[in-house]
């Protein structure tokens, strides 16, 4: 009989096996030639444990909060567009799996089911990730969000222009299915006809969400704001002067822009850079519980995991999900034993050695 998967490796492995090839580059790539997608990995591993010993490691308290939500563990669901690809019960199937394992899901505005579907099915807490394509667009999705029960709304900020993914661009890939949240629009909106990931979207067209205009679109609702993508001090600062709530350190998986930095290096400079007055998460490169284990040293308050959702699926729907989020969970509870740790809330900073050079040329005050 065929071994469980014991790690995110085995489930990326079966994954490959399991899904159409253009499929599986599209979920897989990184943009031009992939560095930022290997840095996100490589930067990980450059940080080394610095474990504790004799203390009483008997009980670990995983359970955290984000922005009020409680979650079962720090590692959540990234946003990410289409999940039919994987699986044909989708987005329907990720919820369920993070509710499995009780943790919080964010859905992309490019879902394949809309968001009201997935509310319906979950059992853990949604945020909802907005891609602004205009103004009377936003207006509708940020309404329907907390319409339909999501926490906070998540606004994607690092895409202003199509993703240049050459892998897509050689394949000819096209997204095979509807996007759930505009499925009862009787003409196919041609702002959203792709998703940030498709080349067929025309930013040029979209009117800008700039700082200036985020008063505006916090004042459309109550929810709580994230925003995902930032990975500067610069940009930290003025998010979190503007009462942003939270700030998603994400490169897209190095989906977007290549040669950039990794998130878990832009993580120290983005937490001196909001002084507390924001909770920072990371997505970007999360394969083990002990990147989560130095993610949270670093001042994260939780992870997020975006391709392996992907292969969860592929292998086994939402408990496809489930197993790897629990592999997480397992691992991150490991590593906290080694390493003298008992709550995800008191991390200690020494835990990680930081490489030289890692940090940014300059820091805004
Ligand atoms: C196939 C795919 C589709 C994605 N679609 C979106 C999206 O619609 N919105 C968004 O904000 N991020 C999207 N992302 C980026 C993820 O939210 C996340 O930043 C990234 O996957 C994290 O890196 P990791 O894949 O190394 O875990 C997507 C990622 C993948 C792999």
């Amino acid at each position: 009989m065929r071994l469980d998967p014991i790690n995110l490796h085995d489930y990326e492995a079966r994954a490959k096996q399991a899904l159409p090839h253009n499929s599986w580059d599209f979920i897989e790539a990184g943009a031009m030639d992939e560095m930022t997608t290997r840095r996100n990995r490589t930067a990980f591993e450059a940080l080394t444990l610095r474990p504790r010993f004799l203390r009483d490691v008997s009980n670990r308290k995983l359970s955290t909060t984000v922005l009020g939500s409680e979650i079962s563990f720090p590692v959540m669901v990234c946003p990410a567009g289409g999940h039919k690809i994987a699986h044909p019960d989708g987005e329907l199937a990720t919820a369920r799996g993070a509710g499995m394992s009780n943790t919080l899901m964010m859905l992309s505005t490019s879902s394949h089911y809309s968001m009201e579907e997935v509310a319906g099915v979950a059992t853990s807490p949604l945020w909802f990730q907005l891609y602004h394509r205009g103004y009377e667009l936003t207006e509708m999705l940020v309404h329907r969000a907390e319409e339909a029960g999501f926490r906070a709304i998540v606004l994607t900020v690092d895409t202003p222009v199509p993703s240049p993914k050459e892998r897509d661009q050689r394949n000819r890939y096209e997204n095979p299915f509807p996007l759930g949240n505009f499925r009862a629009t009787t003409e196919q909106m041609p702002e959203m006809s792709g998703t940030d990931e498709a080349p067929n979207w025309q930013p040029a067209r979209v009117p800008p969400l700039t700082w200036q205009e985020l008063e505006w679109l916090r004042g459309l609702t109550s929810l709580p704001l994230v925003l995902k993508g930032v990975r500067t001090a610069e940009d930290a600062h003025v998010a979190s002067e503007s009462g942003v709530n939270g700030i998603l350190v994400s490169n897209h998986g190095g989906r977007q822009l290549d040669q950039t930095m990794s998130s878990i290096e832009m993580i120290p400079e983005v937490v001196a850079a909001v002084h507390g007055h924001a909770e920072v998460y990371l997505d970007s490169g999360v394969r083990r519980g002990s990147d989560v284990l130095k993610a949270l040293a670093l001042g994260a308050r939780a992870v997020a995991i975006g391709r392996p959702l992907y292969w969860g699926l592929a292998v086994d729907g939402a408990e496809g999900v489930h197993g790897v989020l629990e592999l997480l969970r397992k691992e991150l509870d490991q590593v906290m034993a080694y390493c003298g740790q008992t709550n995800v809330e008191a991390v200690e900073p020494a835990l990680v050695n930081i490489p030289n050079g890692w940090g940014p040329g300059r820091v805004a005050g």
